[in-house]
């Protein structure tokens, strides 16, 4: 057991990005509330992602970490969650076949509610509002009254995560994931694009092993790991009253978890090593996932490693790297040969997204090339450094918006305003996160095939 730790030591820290919740009657009973509803995950999940983690930490598989930016109640619908869940799906068997290794699934969903911001205020024109921190704290709109933090948001978020892991269940486990139906998961917009093309001619190749396979007796009726897929939620842990609500003795192990999501993780912005996110994350034994921006140095990285992986646990810990495309070779390469010295156990991970943030006509965006050069770079420098790229985070959805500029089709600036709709920072659509795919799954299998080599000539 953590010493001098408890669901709620995190209190007696300082902590960052809080909202200002103007009836602390109101969310205190709210809080206790929630502490006597069901877990939305539960402790066995959550050890199976950490296997599944440490297995990626030790360069035997990839980790897809993906979703909305920020989840919204508006689009709770079930179309979103199934588009969503496609697209991932068809980067999850493009990587697998592409690379030749297990892929880790876990989206950014059914908890990703609450959002950290730069400014508490945020302008328009002559008038001054508290700043939108995500559903599950106030309203996006830019009226005083929806800016108010209100705790009854937390019970929304609560069932809404609930409601949502319910049908991704359903699709990982009841069918939809069937590896027969790799040709279904094709989204109607991107039937017509390059992207489907390629998609197409992977599916076919799918197909044609499921036939082989059948014809020497494995198919998907007998078959689990051919019909089924694991498939990991997370978020980030930023509303600590909320997480601690949620967090449960495990009665196998008698074990703290966060029950809200399989891996929760820490913001850059929320990542002090005396602070109160910190705190809470050291005492949960779930994945834990910790953002690594500039201005992450080796000693505070190490500092950070030793609070929330004492024991040095592969799969435990996973460095999300954001650091934009012209800045992570500065700071990539100082960081794991730091992690390298000391031994730790991590597995890394590449965010090409938050880094890469720019505005253009008057909107947030995030430029195609920009976000691939990242993921090269993040490739590259892990190559020279006899490391695992372990992964990759991104912000995307099934649905066909017009949020980043660039990729096969080439969006522009003057495209982002047919259909921007993110609550929060720009996502890939379903077609650019499909080209990303392929691009990663060329890597994975170069790396893979230079090892494969060293190990015959070795
Ligand atoms: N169970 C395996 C896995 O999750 C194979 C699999 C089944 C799969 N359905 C899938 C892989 C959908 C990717 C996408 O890896
Ligand atoms: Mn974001």
């Amino acid at each position: 057991m953590t010493r001098n730790w408890s669901p709620s030591s995190w209190r007696q820290k300082p902590i960052q990005q809080v909202p200002d919740y103007p009836d602390a009657a109101a969310l205190a009973s709210t809080e206790e509330r929630l502490a006597t509803y069901p877990p939305l995950v539960f402790a066995g999940e959550a050890r199976r992602l950490k296997t599944a983690l440490a297995s990626v930490a030790n360069g035997d598989s990839f980790l897809l970490q993906g979703g909305d930016c920020a989840e919204s109640f508006a689009e709770h619908g079930a179309d979103n969650i199934r588009d969503f869940f496609r697209a991932f799906l068809q980067m999850a068997v493009v990587l697998t076949f592409g690379a030749q290794m297990p892929v880790v699934k876990v989206g950014r969903i059914a908890g990703q509610f609450a959002k950290p911001r730069s400014s508490n205020i945020e302008r328009q024109g002559d008038v001054e509002l508290p700043s939108y921190r995500g559903d599950i704290i106030n309203g996006i709109e830019f009226t005083e009254e929806a800016r108010i933090p209100n705790p009854e948001r937390q019970i929304m978020a609560y069932r809404q995560s609930a409601a949502t892991l319910n049908l991704l269940r359903a699709f990982a486990m009841g069918g939809y994931a069937n590896l027969d139906n790799v040709h279904q998961w094709m989204l109607g917009f991107v039937k017509e694009s390059p992207q489907g093309e390629r998609y197409r001619k992977l599916a076919e190749r799918i197909s044609e092993t499921m036939d082989f396979m059948r014809a020497i007796g494995i198919d998907a009726d007998n078959n689990r790991s051919l019909r089924e897929t694991d498939f990991f939620t997370s978020h980030e842990a930023l509303l600590l009253g909320y997480e601690q609500a949620l967090t449960r003795v495990d009665s196998t192990s008698g074990d703290w978890y966060a029950t809200s999501g399989h891996m929760i993780w820490i913001g850059d912005r929320t990542r002090q090593p005396d602070h109160a996110h910190v705190e809470y994350c050291r005492g949960i034994k779930n994945p834990i996932g910790l953002k690594c921006g500039p201005s992450l140095t080796a000693e505070g990285l190490i500092e950070l490693i030793d609070l929330l992986n004492p024991a040095n646990e592969a799969g435990r810990l996973t460095l999300i790297c954001r650091f934009g495309h012209d800045k992570i070779a500065e700071h990539l390469p100082r960081l794991i040969r730091a992690v390298e010295k000391e031994g730790k156990k991590v597995v890394w991970s590449c965010d090409p997204m938050h880094g890469n943030t720019i505005t253009l006509n008057n909107y947030k965006t995030r430029p195609f090339e920009r976000i691939l050069s990242e993921v090269e770079s993040f490739f590259q420098i892990h190559r020279s450094e006899g490391s695992h790229p372990g992964g990759i985070h991104i912000e995307m959805t099934g649905k066909d918006v017009t949020e980043c500029t660039g990729g096969a089709r080439a969006l522009t600036g003057t495209d982002l305003g047919d259909r921007y709709h993110t609550h929060c920072d720009p996502r890939l659509n379903a077609d650019q996160a499909l080209e990303l795919a392929f691009l990663l799954a060329e890597r994975m299998k170069q790396s893979h095939d230079e090892k494969r080599a060293l190990a015959a000539n070795g």
